[in-house]
C-alpha cells in the first residue's frame, strides 16, 4: 500500500478525489496525513475522512528556507512513500525538493510546459488559446518544469471565465491524479526513471 502525504493550500478538491479513490479497498494507496502552509479550507476533507493534518504556516517563519526545513521535518515524520502537491501554492526551497524528489509530484491546471506558475488558467485565457490542459508532473527545482507523468488537452470554450475553465480543468486533473497515483502504486509508472535532470 503506497502511503501518501498530501499538501494543500486551498479548497482541496483534488485531495478529495484522492481520498474518495483511496476509500476503495482495491485502490493501492492511502492518504496518511494532509499538510498545508496555512489554515486551508481543504482541511474539512481531512476531518470528513478522519485523516490527521498538520499546518506549517509560511507567515510564521522569517524566510522560505526555515519554513521549508520545518515543513520537510514534519513531512519526514510520516514516512510517506509519495508526497503529493495538490493545489499547494508555495514554491518549495530547493533542499526540500532535493530531499523528496522524484517521490514528489504536483498537479497543474495547464498543458505543461505551457503556462507554468501560479496563474496557469488565467494565463491561458489571456493568451487567447483555443485549448489548454491539465498535467501531473514530478517536482524539480524549477517552476512546474519537472518530468511530465500524465497530461490531457481541454478546450477553451467561448465565454469561458477563469472560474468556468478552471472547474472543467479540475475534473480532468482529478482523474489524472487518481490514475497517476494508481500507476505509481502498482508499478506501471516508475518514478525513479523520472528523476529530474
Ligand atoms: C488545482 O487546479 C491545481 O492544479 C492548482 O490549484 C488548484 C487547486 O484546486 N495548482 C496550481 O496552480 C499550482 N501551480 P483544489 O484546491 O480544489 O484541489
Amino acid at each position: 500500500m503506497l502511503k501518501l502525504v498530501v499538501l494543500i493550500s486551498g479548497g482541496g478538491s483534488n485531495l478529495r478525489a484522492l481520498l474518495e479513490a483511496a476509500s476503495d479497498a482495491d485502490y493501492p494507496a492511502r492518504v496518511i496525513a494532509i499538510g498545508a502552509d496555512r489554515d486551508a479550507d481543504g482541511f474539512e476533507h481531512a476531518e470528513a475522512f478522519g485523516i490527521p493534518t498538520f499546518s506549517v504556516p509560511f507567515t510564521s517563519f522569517p524566510d522560505r528556507e526555515s519554513w521549508g526545513d520545518e515543513l520537510l521535518a514534519t513531512i519526514e515524520q510520516w514516512g510517506a512513500d509519495l508526497v503529493v502537491l495538490s493545489g499547494f501554492m508555495r514554491l518549495l526551497p530547493i533542499r526540500v525538493v532535493e530531499a523528496l524528489t522524484p517521490h514528489l509530484i504536483n498537479t497543474h491546471p495547464a498543458y505543461l510546459p505551457e503556462f507554468p506558475g501560479a496563474h496557469g488558467v488565467r494565463d491561458a485565457l489571456a493568451a487567447g488559446v483555443s485549448q489548454t490542459g491539465a498535467s501531473v508532473i514530478v517536482v524539480d527545482g524549477g517552476v512546474d518544469s519537472g518530468p511530465i507523468l500524465s497530461q490531457e488537452r481541454i478546450p477553451v470554450l467561448p465565454g469561458d471565465t477563469e472560474s468556468t475553465l478552471h472547474d472543467r480543468i479540475k475534473v480532468v486533473e482529478r482523474r489524472l491524479l487518481v490514475q497517476s497515483v494508481l500507476d505509481i502504486a502498482n508499478g506501471t509508472l516508475d518514478l525513479t526513471e523520472k528523476t529530474p535532470a
